[in-house]
């Protein structure tokens, strides 16, 4: 179905067709799959032939989610997990090995970071963190370096890679450019492959499900074969490496294998289902979303209460033209200072009536939050500050709600920002 147009695949793509089938995809709620003969059971069973087994290593559900995704992302192949933390987890562990290193840029997602700096020393694979400009990128590469992994868009930095230089960064080092898509939102906001990224990951409990009612995540690769790293190109027992084996399926295979099979990072067919649901309203809220976001960040910075605004929408965002030059439309995310640091910050936080507190992205409901004491709140300082996070920042995910009843409650928060700086002046 590669000539249709994004909104179409994203309702149509992973669809069985013909007499009988349902016009939705099933849940296949079993654990395992049936077989007429033995040896149909041993070819399956020993790789000679594709087809379910069992449903930890692949079920029609999960398939049918690959298939849309595959489509939205421009992917040669795709793979879903149990949750976007196990599709980065599992992206590395695919390419690296002990010894092996990777570079990455310091304004990732928390959990990321953990993984490098925590996780994944541990089992021998080490990073090195720098600043999201490909010179700094590029000055860290090793030897041994594997992967360059960054995201679409820093959280909250509202950071945004020149993807042209690190895609030639990446080939000329011979290693693969890895990209968090999540704020991508399964390409409706960016398609880092369709711009020559080698592997996405992502969590779709974001935006790609959409709801904040399920956890997900997938790998997704373009080309689907790894030039450079070993674990690709070594032979096995049978004197065949993965790369020769299975061509543009290489990656998949290695990742549904190591992530599925061995270490049961699997979706369950319900949670694909309702990702899949997602998936099909999926252009209407990001589109929605983005606006109601431009419109906010316009409004906040006229506010008295507010020391700055950050959104790649304004134009004086140091991140402005590489969002125009490789986003298909403005995140639905930003983030604003309120006078008065982290007292401000709360009180506006504490007197939302509508928005709510919590930490979720890509929500159909807005939600708050104060990166400073909770996504990052375990950072040292430093390291919050490197990744563009102030104890006067609230991060704002927009939702579907209508601009005029976000901006009224907004309005009334900040409100208390000043009537408490009026009463600390009158109590002096
Ligand atoms: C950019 C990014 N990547 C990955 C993840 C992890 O996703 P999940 O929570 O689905 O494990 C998150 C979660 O917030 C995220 O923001």
């Amino acid at each position: 179905m590669s000539d249709l147009n994004f909104d179409t695949l994203a309702v149509h793509e992973g669809l069985a067709r013909g007499h009988g089938e349902s016009i939705g995809t099933p849940i296949h709620a079993v654990a395992a799959f049936q077989f007429e003969t033995l040896e149909e059971m041993a070819d399956v069973f020993q790789g000679r032939e594709e087809g379910y087994q069992y449903a930890r290593i692949q079920n029609p559900t999960l398939a049918a989610l690959e298939a849309r995704l595959a489509a939205l992302e421009v992917a040669r192949a795709a793979v879903v997990t149990s949750t976007g933390q196990s599709a980065t987890l599992l992206a590395l562990i695919a390419l690296a090995r002990a010894g092996d290193h990777i570079v990455a840029t310091n304004t990732l997602f928390g959990g990321s970071l953990g993984l490098l700096n925590v996780v994944l020393p541990g089992f021998g694979i080490t990073a090195t963190l720098c600043d999201n400009n490909p010179a700094s990128l590029e000055a860290a590469i090793q030897p041994n370096t594997r992967a360059i992994l960054v995201e679409t868009v820093g959280n909250p930095a509202l950071d945004v890679p020149d993807f042209d230089a690190l895609v030639r960064i990446a080939r000329a080092h011979n290693i693969a450019l890895i990209v968090d898509n999540t704020w991508g939102a399964a390409g409706a906001l960016c398609q880092p492959l369709a711009l020559r990224a080698d592997i996405v990951v992502e969590s779709l409990t974001k935006w790609a499900s959409g709801h904040g009612s399920v956890m997900g995540g997938a790998v997704l690769t373009r080309v689907g074969y790894i030039p450079n790293a070993p674990a690709f190109n070594d032979p096995d027992a049978t004197g065949v490496s993965l790369n020769s084996r299975h061509g543009d399926q290489a990656f998949a295979v290695r990742a549904r294998y190591l992530g599925l099979h061995q270490m049961g990072m699997t979706l369950s067919p319900h949670s694909a289902w309702q990702i899949n649901q997602g998936l099909e309203t999926l252009s209407l809220r990001m589109a929605r979303e983005s606006q109601t976001a431009c419109d906010l960040a316009a409004w906040l910075e006229t506010q008295p209460q507010i020391a700055w605004v950050s959104h790649t929408s304004r134009p004086d965002h140091p991140f402005f033209k590489a969002a125009q030059r490789y986003l298909r439309c403005q995140p639905s995310v930003l983030t604003f200072g309120v006078r008065g640091g982290q007292a401000g910050a709360s009180s506006v936080l504490g007197n939302l009536k509508l928005i709510l507190l919590a930490a979720n992205l890509g929500d159909t409901r807005s939600l708050a939050a104060h990166p400073w004491t909770t996504t990052h709140g375990r950072l040292q300082e430093p390291a919050k500050l490197k990744a563009g996070v102030r104890p006067e920042m609230i991060r704002l995910t927009v939702g579907l709600e209508d601009f005029t009843d976000l901006k009224r409650d907004l309005e009334q928060a900040l409100a208390t920002v000043v009537l408490e700086a009026r009463e600390t002046v009158a109590s002096r």
